[in-house]
């Protein structure tokens, strides 16, 4: 899992042009969209419950990456994956029963990420490291868009890196990515780039291309 992907975030498009601005991506390799599922009490904000997720699904030609910034995720997984859903991560703070919901989204058959807020460490890891498909770390504090990356952080995504080793889990980045500092994030172990403001401010399609450009 060490190949870079780029996940536009459908948070950052504008909702009533969403099949104008992501459909073209699909031929500039964009295979997977990230969707923020918010409920307004995990994170101040709402977004995306599971029946707009499915229309999405129905309607965007591409696999998606469900970012469930809810508490008691474990409700809405099995209409997720119904939805066809690939990839489900879940925060580390919304649930006590980290292990379970991991172990739930992989019985069901998709790919499973756990995510961690900025001030939460990584040694809440240590145990489920085996688990996971990804790591999502958050690079802003989530539920709103268009925030600046907390730089800080790099030195978590090292740190990251370095518990993962050999094995094949695949370090997400989303908030405030853009083309100048997604080589950092790069530089520093993160393979998988969540871009929801940068990509759709202007032309995807040259931000698209912009940020291919700085990524090795
Ligand atoms: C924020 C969401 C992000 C958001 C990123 O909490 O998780 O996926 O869409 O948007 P930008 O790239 O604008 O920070
Ligand atoms: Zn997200």
């Amino acid at each position: 899992m060490s190949k870079n992907v780029i996940m536009p975030s459908l948070f950052g498009a504008d909702i009533s042009e969403l099949k104008k601005e992501v459909t073209p991506l699909r031929g500039l390799g964009i295979d997977i969209l990230h969707v923020d599922m918010m409920d307004g009490s995990f994170v101040p904000n709402i977004a995306f419950g599971p029946s707009q997720v499915a229309d999405l699904k129905r309607s965007l030609p591409f696999m998606f990456d469900v970012h469930m910034m809810v508490e008691n995720p474990d409700k809405f997984i099995p209409d997720l994956v119904k939805a066809g859903v690939e990839f489900i991560s879940v925060h580390q703070e919304a649930t006590p029963h980290l292990l379970k919901s991991i172990q739930l989204i992989k019985a069901l058959g998709a790919k499973a990420g756990v995510v961690l807020n900025p001030g939460t460490p990584i040694n809440t890891l240590e145990v489920v490291i085996d688990e996971v498909d990804y790591v999502l770390i958050m690079t802003v504090n989530p539920g709103v868009g268009g925030q600046q990356l907390y730089t800080p952080i790099y030195k978590k995504i090292a740190a990251l890196k370095k518990m993962i080793g050999s094995r094949s889990v695949a370090i997400q980045v989303d908030g405030g990515v853009n083309v100048k500092n997604s080589r950092k994030c790069q530089e520093a172990g993160a393979n998988w780039f969540v871009v929801g403001s940068f990509m759709f401010s202007g032309d995807p399609q040259a931000n698209l291309q912009a940020l291919n450009h700085s990524l090795k």
